[in-house]
C-alpha cells in the first residue's frame, strides 16, 4: 500500500478527531489514582467517547474486546482493562486510546504516573516522552522517515533503555494503520522522504531495560522479558510545509 497523502481538509478532520480524543484522555487521566483499577479507566473513556458522540477505534479491532489499551509497569502495550485488582503508589499505566470522527481517525498514547514514582522510573517517563518530541521535530518536509526513528534510538539507548522492536508506529487517516511503518529505531537520512500531507501516529515503546517482549496467553499483553517497567507515549502528527502539527495535543 501506498503512502497516502491528506489534503488540507482532512488534516482538518483529523484534528477535530484528535481534539475528541485529548477529551477521552483528559477524563482518563481524572480517574488515575492508587485505588482505581484500569476498568475504571475504560468506563471512564467509554463514558466520554459517547458523551463526544466519537466512535472506539479499538473496541473489535482483530476482536480486541475494549476502548483503552491499559498496561501497567512491565506491560508494554495492549494490556486489556480489568478489574482485578487496583493501581498503586508508585505503579505507571499506559493509557493508549484511539476514536473515529467523522471517518477520520486518531490514535494518543500516554504514561501516567500513579502518586509518586521512585527517580528510575520517573525518569523512565521522562525520557520517553522526550524521545517522542526529539521524534516529531524531525516530522518535516524534506527530512526521511527514519530521522524520526533514529531520534528516538538515539535519546532512549543513550540512557540505557531497550527499543522495542516488535511494534512500531504508523501512517493513519480513514485507517487506523495506513503505511508507513514507523520505527522506533533506524538509520538517519534514511527511509521514505517525507511530504506534505503525511500523516503518522509516532509512539516509541520504551523499556528500562533489555528490549526483548513477549505477549501473554491472552493473545494481546506484551510484557517485557526482564520484567523491567516499560512507557509508551503516541501522538499523531501531520506534517505539513509550516512543520509538524501535533493532531493529539
Ligand atoms: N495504538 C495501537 C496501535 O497503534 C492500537 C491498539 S491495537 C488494538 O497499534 F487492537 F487495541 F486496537
Ligand atoms: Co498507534
Amino acid at each position: 500500500m501506498a503512502i497516502m497523502l491528506k489534503s488540507a481538509a482532512e488534516i482538518e478532520k483529523m484534528r477535530v478527531s484528535g481534539i475528541a480524543l485529548r477529551k477521552v484522555h483528559d477524563a482518563v487521566k481524572a480517574n488515575v489514582r492508587a485505588g482505581a483499577t484500569t476498568m475504571d479507566l475504560e468506563r471512564a473513556a467509554v463514558a466520554k467517547i459517547e458523551e463526544l458522540g466519537a466512535v472506539a477505534a479499538f473496541k473489535g479491532y482483530h476482536g480486541y474486546p475494549a476502548v483503552l489499551c491499559t498496561s501497567v509497569n512491565n506491560e508494554v502495550i495492549h494490556g486489556i482493562p480489568h478489574d482485578r485488582g487496583a493501581l498503586r503508589e508508585g505503579d505507571i499505566v499506559s493509557v493508549d486510546c484511539g476514536v473515529i470522527v467523522d471517518g477520520y481517525y486518531s490514535d494518543c498514547a500516554v504514561t501516567y504516573p500513579v502518586g509518586k514514582l521512585s527517580p528510575s522510573v520517573a525518569k523512565l517517563l521522562k525520557v520517553t516522552e522526550a524521545s517522542l518530541y526529539a521524534a516529531i521535530d524531525k516530522a518535516v518536509v524534506g527530512g526521511r522517515l527514519f530521522d524520526i526513528s533514529n531520534a528516538v534510538q538515539t535519546m532512549c539507548e543513550a540512557e540505557g533503555y531497550g527499543v522495542v522492536r516488535e511494534f512500531v508506529g504508523h501512517g493513519i487517516g480513514k485507517n487506523m494503520h495506513e503505511d508507513p511503518q514507523v520505527p522506533n529505531f533506524g538509520d538517519a537520512g534514511k527511509g521514505p522522504r517525507l511530504k506534505a500531507g503525511m500523516v503518522l501516529a509516532i509512539e516509541p515503546m520504551i523499556n528500562a531495560g533489555s528490549p526483548e517482549v513477549k505477549v501473554l496467553e491472552d493473545g494481546w499483553t506484551a510484557i517485557t522479558v526482564d520484567g523491567s517497567f516499560s512507557a509508551h507515549f503516541e501522538h499523531t502528527v501531520a506534517i505539513t510545509k509550516d512543520g509538524p502539527v501535533i493532531l493529539t495535543r
